[in-house]
């Protein structure tokens, strides 16, 4: 089947990338030509385990197209799939113009029917303004379009995975035909039909999902359902953790013994400090304006975030407690990213631990394998290494805000012996407290004695 897709950015990148890998024609559009230049030349915008072996191949057999010309890569495509991004405004709200900006594009520049498929994340009802703005920007032609929802579950870090191994494809469509044509492109996918990055062809067992069909606004619902559910479980883990260190338990064994329970689950209890990124932060506000314009208060995500928030506030207790004086400490800040596997920065905690110290007059040095390009630009007066141990030698304190695998294995005792004062302040809880303590480490984390 041939597809388009508006929009490469993260989503619209992997969610190119996979579908040409399952066989479709996919021709990919961005109204950023310098990035489709990129593209063309082979070079991939972002940094996401196994997406460039993904492209490389893709490109080879010859499934993938980067045109900046948007009106060809409509009129070419029989499905069209908006990638385009749904930034938060000010009021928490989240920012459509982007849909509607493709919306009239789609409807001027097609020749024939097409099916429209919103893959952004957006609040619910957006399919149905969809619809209405697809047929008043296209009133003088008769082209029939139709809408779908779609959304993506995938993590940045891992999803090239988590699209050929989803746990769930959800397509929210107004009649069957709609339907059809999705199971038709996921055919692939839940058939195994594709050459695996991950798994290199010996994919596990039942690791093949399934896919729901549900309206257009159950579609829109449940990923904003499903974000906030996992965003207020890792604030309930921040605030047990709170709540172990007042009382002397150790929040690994509460979460640990808790997520045993199927019904718990043992994923999104990790305490520390808090989500950032620009899928849980926007997307909880968006659910939260949501609610409150048809009526329903969501006091308990409200709570979720302002547990969320107060992380760092927690985070700058203990670094105050340990270092009494920031002013003319010099501190080494492992991991700027969101999180692990990703160059993202975006709503990093990281990135608000560095604003604070320096704001705080703090010698600030810092490392990350992939987000340090990203960080230079927002914060030229920090230090940056490529090389933890150079990070971390002369320093008065590290603190580890991301969980890359690269500092959870660092040796400790060779850092040590560089550094100005044996501190680390853990905010992922990455060490053995009991270890850290045996290496003659003052060591702080979060919820554990
Ligand atoms: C999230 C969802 O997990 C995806 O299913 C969804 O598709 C995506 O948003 C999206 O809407 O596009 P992502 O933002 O890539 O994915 O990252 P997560 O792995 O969910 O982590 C989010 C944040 O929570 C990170 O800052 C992470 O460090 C933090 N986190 C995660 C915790 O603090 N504790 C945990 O136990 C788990």
């Amino acid at each position: 089947m041939r597809l388009t897709v508006i929009g490469c950015g993260y989503v619209g990148l992997v969610t190119g990338a996979c579908l040409a890998a399952a066989g479709h024609e996919v021709h990919c559009t961005d109204i950023d030509e310098k990035r489709i230049d990129m593209l063309k030349a082979g070079k991939v915008p972002i940094y996401e385990e196994h997406l460039e072996d993904v492209l490389k191949r893709a490109v080879a057999e010859k499934k993938i197209i980067y045109t900046a010309n948007s009106g060809e890569a409509i009129r070419t495509g029989d499905v069209i799939f908006i990638c385009v991004g749904t930034p938060p405004k000010e009021s928490g709200e989240a920012d459509l113009s982007a849909i509607d900006h493709v919306a009239r594009e789609i409807a001027t520049e097609a020749r024939g029917p097409k099916l429209v498929v919103e893959k952004s994340t957006v609040p619910a009802l957006t399919g149905l303004q969809l619809r209405k703005a697809l047929s008043a920007y296209s009133r003088t032609s008769d082209i029939q379009f139709e809408v779908a929802s779609n959304p993506e579950f995938l993590r940045e870090g891992t999803a090239v995975g988590d699209f050929f191994h989803p746990d769930r494809i959800v397509v929210g469509v107004e009649n069957e035909k709609s339907a059809a044509i999705m199971r038709e492109i996921y055919a692939p996918i839940l058939e195994r039909r594709f050459h695996c990055p991950v798994h290199n062809g010996t994919c596990p067992d039942g690791s093949g999902g399934q896919l729901l069909i549900t309206t257009i606004n159950s579609a829109e619902l449940i990923k904003h359902a499903s974000n906030s559910f996992l965003a207020l479980k890792i604030s309930y883990a921040n605030v047990i953790s709170d709540l172990c260190e007042r009382i002397g338990a150790d929040v690994e064994q509460v979460t640990h013994a808790m997520g045993l329970d199927p019904r718990i689950g043992t994923q999104f209890l990790k305490a520390g400090l808090g989500f950032g990124g620009f899928c849980f932060p926007k997307d909880i506000q968006a659910f939260i304006h949501l609610a409150g314009t048809v009526g329903v208060d969501f006091e308990m995500l409200r709570a979720a975030e302002k547990v969320n928030k107060q992380r760092i506030d927690r985070y700058f207790e203990k670094i105050h407690k340990a270092l009494w004086v920031i002013r003319g400490k010099r501190v080494a800040i492992l991991g700027l990213a969101f999180k692990a596997n990703t160059d993202d920065i975006r709503f990093a905690p990281a990135l608000e631990v560095m604003r604070r110290l320096l704001d705080e007059g703090a010698e600030v040095h810092a490392t990350d394998p992939e987000a340090m390009a990203k960080t230079k630009a927002v914060f030229p007066n920090a230090k940056f290494h490529d090389d933890p141990y150079a990070t971390l030698a002369g320093a008065d304190a590290a603190l580890v805000c991301t969980e890359w695998k690269v500092f959870r294995e660092l040796d400790w005792d060779r850092a040590g012996k560089s550094m100005t004062r044996r501190l680390v302040i853990d905010g992922r809880n990455l060490y053995s407290p009991k270890k850290m303590q045996e290496l003659g480490f003052e060591y702080y984390s979060f919820g554990r004695p």
